[in-house]
């Protein structure tokens, strides 16, 4: 019996536990009913009479020194084991902060903002509800015209409707201010049309004009170039052909050599080598005169094109849904620019 106290007592002073689990199953093993100490003390009543006092005194000191010993690695467990939560495994691999994109349409309408603004163009902006003067009758649109039916525009009450481009800016700034005026004009436009991988019912135009003395066709050419070499490249090659919008004459729609096959022919080009990018033309007198700017003495150059053409091209985006989904996977691919 002194024997196994003796064990015991030795098993108590080397033992140490790790985990709450250990402590757990060391207090079992000694301490439970059916534990060793426990089991000694069945075994008391066998002990001889003339031990009784000293085994009994020594079973006690036993029980004692396991339970004060209990005690203390609990303690200690609580206390490392709180500490533990505040340490940090320098080891483990960082936490994956996930950091957003810019949007393909905000970043090609800041590229189209960077060009012009090398030479000379600053922005200028205006309401999306707009007036029918502003949006239409200040251009210039005849009373029919095709632009202005319940198809195309999405009426909101009386004289108001969505714009359906970002000319009426252009009125907006002339109304304001006199020549020179050399402005661009980027935001939402939009139309009354069915949404497939090639229209949207709303959009994004960027607006440029330019109205001073003397501007010519020629200067629109070298101007839409110059964007043309920029935005696409330096072998870019751009033609104009002529075109009809009612607020300028001439007009012409913009090509430039297809981006994709640089003018051999693909399915983006429809193998004519050329696509299509954006409208312009000389602005109208009538459109100077609209806004009280004396057209016999200022002449000027408007141009207006679509940031979501623009950037299917540049990034071979097939579908314009893409661009108002908020797909991450879709998203996620601009994001280093
Ligand atoms: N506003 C025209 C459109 O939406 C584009 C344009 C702008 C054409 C300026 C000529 C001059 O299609």
């Amino acid at each position: 019996m002194q024997e196994r106290i003796k064990e015991i007592l030795s098993e108590i002073e080397q033992f140490s536990a790790e985990s709450k689990e250990q402590l757990e199953g060391f207090r079992i093993k000694l301490l439970s009913k059916k534990g060793d100490i426990s089991q000694l003390f069945d075994d008391f009543k066998n002990v001889a009479p003339e031990l009784k006092r000293e085994v009994g005194q020594k079973l006690n000191e036993l029980k004692n020194r396991a339970q004060e010993k209990l005690n203390l690695l609990k303690e200690k467990l609580e206390e490392t084991g709180s500490a533990d939560k505040v340490l940090i495994d320098l080891t483990l691999p960082g936490e994956q902060v996930n950091i957003g994109t810019r949007h393909p349409i905000s970043i090609v309408r800041k590229r189209i903002i960077d060009i012009f603004s090398r030479i000379g163009f600053t922005l200028a902006d205006g309401p999306e509800v707009e007036d029918d003067w502003h949006n239409f009758t200040a251009l210039n649109f005849p009373e029919n015209h095709p632009a202005r039916d319940m198809q195309d525009t999405f009426f909101i009450t009386g004289d108001f409707a969505l714009r359906t481009h970002t000319s009426s800016v252009q009125v907006r700034v002339m109304e304001n201010k006199q020549p020179p005026l050399r402005l661009l004009a980027p935001g939402r436009v939009y139309r009354n049309e069915a949404i497939s991988a090639r229209a949207h019912c709303f959009f994004h135009q960027v607006e440029g004009f330019y109205i001073d003395t003397n501007v010519s066709f020629a200067d629109l050419k070298q101007t839409l170039l110059y964007f043309a070499k920029e935005m696409f490249g330096e072998e870019t090659k751009i033609r104009l052909r002529p075109s009809y919008f009612p607020f300028t004459e001439p007009s012409a729609e913009m090509d430039i050599s297809c981006n994709i096959c640089g003018g051999k022919g693909c399915n983006v080009c429809k193998y004519s080598g050329w696509v299509e990018i954006l409208g312009c033309g000389m602005v109208d007198p009538a459109v100077l005169d609209n806004c009280k700017i004396d057209s016999k003495k200022y002449t000027g150059f408007a141009f207006g094109m679509g940031i979501e053409r623009i950037t299917m091209l540049k990034y071979q985006i097939k579908d314009l849904r893409l661009f108002s989904e908020n797909d991450i996977r879709f998203l996620n691919q601009f994001r280093s620019e």
